[in-house]
């Protein structure tokens, strides 16, 4: 089996945004593999993730993901700087938490403050759920905390989008989209939209290939990166992906990897240790026969977001998702 590997700086995403004045077009690159930056809720975790931040723009790393609710955008900056690469070099994401009126623009103020970055090169609508912020409580962190949120309905996508324009407008942002984001809420979001989303960043993985909104955002220029792209330990466990893996002497993480590459998305995988992280940048060229077999694993299952015990995700259903 050939043993050639792909060259990511060579296929990086055409990511199609605006300029400030929201109309002229503009063309960024987006890495094809960026280092996730969730470092969990838990402090001591986060204490120590600068560190593997560090090492992974040591490694290469030219694209990092973040988010206000990761509460790592203040240690994503600190890296970049003693990293001592340039900034232009690097594609840096970061994300509105819940949304709601008058949070967008003062969201991504905050965020640039913790950053103490001049701009990111592109903000995610984190979640297509508004949430209303009960008085006193702050904003809440933690999704998983039911006292701390409660999704409504208003104020709408279309509202908050419109927010998101005035955010690249600004310059504070080169690029604006969502996350999380269905057919449904995109159809919703695009009938008023004068920018349409560059990306939509979803829970993709060979078990949820989400092969009709990839097409869907295909149809609507709108690129997409995969997170949960490992699929964890299923991923690395699964015999045919484990097959696969050693016909190209990789380990299964890379297969998958090279899989969402190869379909032309992007994917944020995380990791912590510095082996690993070179490793995800080591992908093979999959040949078609591979991907097929790849493809075929699909059986609609989500192992990062999915459904409470009152079937809700964040407070709203899978229908109001419009999820599968
Ligand atoms: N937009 C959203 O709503 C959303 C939701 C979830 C995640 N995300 C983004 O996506 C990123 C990644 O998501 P995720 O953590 O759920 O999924 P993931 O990156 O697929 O999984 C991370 C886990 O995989 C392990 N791992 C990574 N590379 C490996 C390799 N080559 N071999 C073996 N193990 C490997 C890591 O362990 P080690 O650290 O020990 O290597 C870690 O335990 C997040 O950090 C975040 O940026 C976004």
């Amino acid at each position: 089996m050939s043993s050639k590997f792909l060259d990511l700086q060579k296929v990086p995403l055409e990511v199609k945004t605006k300029a400030s004045n929201l109309q002229d077009d503009v063309t960024l690159l987006m890495p094809p593999i960026g280092l996730g930056c969730f470092a969990s809720h838990d402090e001591e975790k986060k204490k120590v993730a600068k560190g593997w931040i560090l090492s992974a723009l040591k490694s290469g790393y030219r694209h990092l993901d973040t988010a206000w609710m990761y509460d790592t955008e203040r240690l994503v900056g600190e890296a970049i700087r003693e990293s001592g690469i340039d900034r232009r070099e690097i594609f840096v994401t970061t994300k509105l938490p819940w949304h709601h009126p008058g949070y967008v623009l003062q969201s991504i103020d905050e965020s640039l403050k913790a950053a103490q970055l001049d701009y990111f090169d592109l903000y995610l609508i984190h979640f297509p759920q508004a949430v209303r912020y009960p008085e006193g409580y702050g904003r809440p962190k933690n999704p998983d905390d039911p006292n701390a949120i409660e999704a409504i309905k208003s104020p709408t996508i279309q509202e908050t989008w419109a927010d998101m324009e005035k955010v690249l407008a600004s310059g504070k942002a080169r690029a604006i989209g969502v996350s999380n984001f269905s057919e449904k809420t995109l159809s919703e979001l695009l009938q008023t939209a004068k920018v349409r989303p560059a990306v939509n960043q979803i829970e993709l993985h060979p078990f949820l290939a989400q092969t009709k909104l990839l097409q869907f955002c295909k149809q609507n220029g709108i690129k997409v990166t995969a997170y949960t792209p490992t699929a964890y330990e299923k991923g690395r466990t699964n015999p045919v992906i484990v097959e696969i893996a050693k016909q190209y002497s990789v380990s299964p993480s890379q297969a998958v990897l090279a899989w969402h590459v190869k379909r032309g998305c992007a994917a944020t995988p995380k990791s912590t240790n510095e082996a690993r992280q070179r490793e995800n940048l080591m992908l093979p060229d999959l040949s078609d026969e591979d991907m097929k077999r790849i493809d075929a694993l699909d059986s609609n299952l989500r192992l990062c977001n999915f459904p409470n015990e009152r079937g809700m995700i964040y407070g709203w259903t899978m229908e109001q998702l419009g999820w599968d």
